[in-house]
């Protein structure tokens, strides 16, 4: 049996610190799930299906697909027969939220493991959230997310 990850996230909307994560876990895993959350952000700039369309359209890993996700993610893991949940560290700041994800999901499923990796240094300061504080205020964010995905954030902001 091959060895399923998932990588779950708001992807809103998908960063090239997330692509890098990605290409990471096509690596390591059999099979990788990009898994996004639904239904929690009030305002998000883009529909979890706009999103999964977006992830869709540039998947280029022949071992990834694209899915979404609602309620606890161990229990979609379960359902998903994964064995392993892949978060992205940035930072040290990122290192408290993750464990104590990492240790709640261990508590609600022994069965499943949470393995981090290192996005490549050149993506360790971003983050959707800035990305899109950036953009609505006019900087550039040009090389941050793929070009699709800049074009489609102005689409929005017409
Ligand atoms: O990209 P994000 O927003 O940091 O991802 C957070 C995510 C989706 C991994 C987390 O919020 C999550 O797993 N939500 C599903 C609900 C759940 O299982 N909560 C308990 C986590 S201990």
């Amino acid at each position: 049996m091959g060895r399923r990850a998932i990588y779950p996230g708001s992807f809103d909307p998908i960063t090239m610190g997330h692509i890098d994560i990605i290409e990471r876990s096509a690596r390591l895993f059999d099979e990788v799930v990009v898994a996004v959350l639904l239904n929690v952000e009030k305002k998000p700039m883009f529909s979890p299906e706009e999103r999964v369309e977006i992830i869709s359209s540039i998947n280029r890993w022949d071992n990834v697909s694209v899915d979404t996700f609602e309620g606890l993610l161990v229990h979609y893991a379960v359902e998903q027969n994964a064995q392993v949940i892949v978060r992205g560290i940035r930072a040290v700041s990122d290192y408290e939220y993750e464990l104590q994800m990492a240790l709640m999901n261990r508590r609600l499923e022994p069965s499943v493991e949470t393995v981090f990796l290192m996005a490549g240094e050149a993506y360790s300061y971003l983050s959707s959230r800035l990305i899109k504080e950036v953009f609505k205020l006019g900087g550039s964010i040009e090389g941050l997310v793929p070009d699709p995905v800049e074009r489609l954030m102005r689409d929005k902001l017409k």
